[in-house]
């Protein structure tokens, strides 16, 4: 997999080369930085030939939108209209689908194995629950089991997700951050899960992350993937079994903080008294409160002595007219 790297300036007159080309890869996403956008392409020799800058970079994969269109050619529309968004975690199909649906499950199991041949369970979606953020699925078809390991941005995660969060739709996300981070920083990430932005940061910076969480069966599955991915990693990971309201008390401050936070939970004040440069805050908003939530990190900022940018991302929709958002937080730096 390879991307090529063009100034923002030029992005779009290159776009047009490659799509001329017919070496645009049009199954992933171009990334972006401050400064350059990262377009992924098919044919390395063609885009040398272009005296094009390659890197060997793998960009995620384009939202599971694309796939959805394909099992609507595969199904009748009479039950593909009822279907939620399809997600795939490692080997197992999640689908959102009204419980008469059911019947039918042998049917849309042979669909989702035409796009995922690779997929041995399907689960119907139900809703996150609970401190842990579990979400609650039911096997509807296939073997019995909700545990399998994930392959994303590089890393390997393990999960088990009768028992723990994980959400693969952040895969661009987690990208996204892990190429704001510089080598050499000290990393916390509260709410950390099984790890999976750790993991993804650690695979391509040299950095030092500290991550807490408090469910112990994320925490163990946590150690199970450093261990996975051992020889994948740049970075050092230390993972804290605990209550991040209690753990970062004793903690010190970190060049950055990355907090997912879970759905409900206000931890903005003590995260961001542990970020020195940089936070990076996900909440849940609604699209006419943006401008307050961004107020309200400033504020929170000035409450700590801290003079900050801050700007809000949408990151994914959350039900209509909410977004799961990111606020990236600059402290900036009195020397
Ligand atoms: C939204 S999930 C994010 C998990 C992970 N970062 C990810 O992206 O997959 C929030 C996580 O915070 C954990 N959690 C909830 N309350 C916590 C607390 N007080 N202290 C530490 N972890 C907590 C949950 O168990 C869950 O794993």
């Amino acid at each position: 997999m390879a991307v090529v790297k063009v100034p923002k300036k030029k992005a779009r007159e290159i776009l047009e080369i490659l799509k001329k080309n017919k070496i645009l890869d049009g199954k992933r996403k171009a990334l972006r930085d401050n400064e350059f956008v990262y377009f992924p392409i098919t044919d390395i020799e063609k885009a040398k030939q272009l005296n094009l800058e390659i890197l060997p970079l793998d960009a995620p994969r384009r939202p599971e939108r694309q796939i959805y269109k394909n099992l609507e050619d595969l199904l009748p529309k009479n039950i593909v209209e009822r279907l939620g968004r399809l997600d795939i975690v490692g080997d197992i199909a999640i689908l959102t689908m009204p419980e008469d649906l059911k019947e039918k499950v042998r049917e849309i199991a042979n669909a989702i194995k035409k796009l995922y041949p690779e997929v041995r369970v399907i689960a119907r979606r139900g809703f996150h629950e609970g401190e842990f953020r579990v979400r609650r699925l039911e096997v509807v078809w296939g073997e019995n089991r909700l545990e399998t390991v994930h392959k994303e941005n590089g890393v390997l995660i393990k999960v088990d997700l009768s028992k723990v969060f994980f959400n693969p739709r952040m895969k661009g996300e987690r990208y996204r951050i892990a190429q704001l981070v510089n080598d050499g920083e000290k990393i916390l990430i509260p709410f950390a899960g099984v790890l999976p932005y750790a993991l993804v940061i650690a695979r391509y910076k040299k950095v030092d992350i500290t991550a807490v969480e408090l469910n112990p069966e994320a925490v163990k599955l946590g150690y199970e993937n450093i261990k996975l991915n051992e020889k994948r990693l740049k970075g050092r990971i230390n993972l804290i079994k605990g209550d991040v309201f209690e753990v970062l008390q004793k903690l010190p401050e970190f060049d950055r903080v990355i907090s997912p936070t879970p759905k409900g939970v206000d931890a903005l004040s003590i995260v961001l008294s542990k970020a020195r440069k940089f936070l990076h805050y996900y909440d849940f908003v609604h699209e006419d409160e943006i401008e307050v939530f961004k107020k309200r990190i400033v504020e929170e900022c000035r409450l700590q002595g801290k003079e900050c940018t801050v700007n809000v991302k949408k990151i994914a929709d959350y039900k209509p007219h909410v977004y799961k958002v990111c606020a990236d937080v600059e402290i900036k730096q009195n020397h």
